[in-house]
C-alpha cells in the first residue's frame, strides 16, 4: 500500500444512516473483522480501552425497544418523528454493535476516550472494503443511560459511547464534505 492507497482509503471513508439501509444482513465474519481491526488501534500503556458488544438479528427488535423505553421513560413527550426512527431500526439494521469503555485507571480518563475513537475509526474503514455495507457511530439511541448500560451489563465505571450501526447499502456513498482545515506549522 503507498500513501496514495492510503490517502483513498481515509478520504472515501463515509458514513451511511439507518434511511440508507436495505435490510440486507451482513456475515458475521465482516462484523468480527470490523472487531478484530479495532483492537490495533493506539492505546497509551497499551490498556486496550475498547469493549465491543454485538447485537445481530433478529435480537435488535429487542434492542429497539429497549431504546424506545428508555427515550419515553426520560420523556413522555418525546417527539412520534424519534419514536418512528426508533420502531424502523429492526428492519433496516443488520447489526448494532455497542461502543464501550472499561476504563483502566492507568491512564487519564481522555487518553482512554480517544484510544475508542480511534478503534471505531478502524472499524469504519474496514467498511471500506465492501462495496454493500456501510454504517455510523451514534451517540443518541440511550446512549449511556443508567437503563441501557444495566442492559448491556457494563459496571457503573464502565462507559457506553453509542452504537456502531450497520446495514445493507444499494448507494454507497464515498465523498465526504470537509472545509479546509487550518494547520499551524512552526
Ligand atoms: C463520537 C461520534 C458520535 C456521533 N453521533 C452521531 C449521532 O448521534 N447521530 C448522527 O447522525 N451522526 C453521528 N455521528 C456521525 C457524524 O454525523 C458523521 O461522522 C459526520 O456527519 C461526518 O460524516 P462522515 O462520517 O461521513 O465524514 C457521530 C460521530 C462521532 C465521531
Amino acid at each position: 500500500m503507498n500513501l496514495a492507497d492510503i490517502t483513498l482509503l481515509i478520504e472515501t471513508r463515509k458514513s451511511h444512516f439507518p434511511k440508507e439501509f436495505n435490510g440486507q444482513i451482513a456475515d458475521n465474519d465482516l462484523i468480527s473483522q470490523m472487531i478484530s481491526n479495532a483492537h490495533w488501534a493506539p492505546s497509551h500503556k497499551l490498556t486496550l480501552p475498547w469493549h465491543f458488544i454485538v447485537f445481530e438479528q433478529p435480537k435488535i427488535e429487542k434492542l429497539a425497544m429497549k431504546i424506545m423505553d428508555i427515550q419515553l421513560a426520560s420523556n413522555p413527550n418525546v417527539p412520534q418523528e424519534k419514536i418512528d426512527k426508533i420502531k424502523l431500526l429492526p428492519s433496516q439494521l443488520s447489526h448494532a454493535i455497542a461502543i464501550c469503555l472499561k476504563p483502566s485507571k492507568m491512564v487519564p480518563l481522555w487518553e482512554e476516550y480517544c484510544a475508542v475513537g480511534a478503534a471505531v475509526q478502524n472499524m469504519y474503514l474496514t467498511l471500506n472494503a465492501v462495496p454493500d455495507f456501510g454504517g455510523y457511530w451514534t451517540s443518541g439511541n440511550a446512549t449511556n443511560s443508567l437503563e441501557m448500560k444495566e442492559y448491556l451489563g457494563l459496571s457503573e465505571n464502565d462507559e457506553h459511547l453509542g452504537f456502531f450501526f450497520v446495514g445493507g447499502i444499494d448507494q454507497k456513498r464515498t465523498h465526504s464534505k470537509r472545509i479546509t482545515q487550518t494547520v499551524v506549522w512552526k
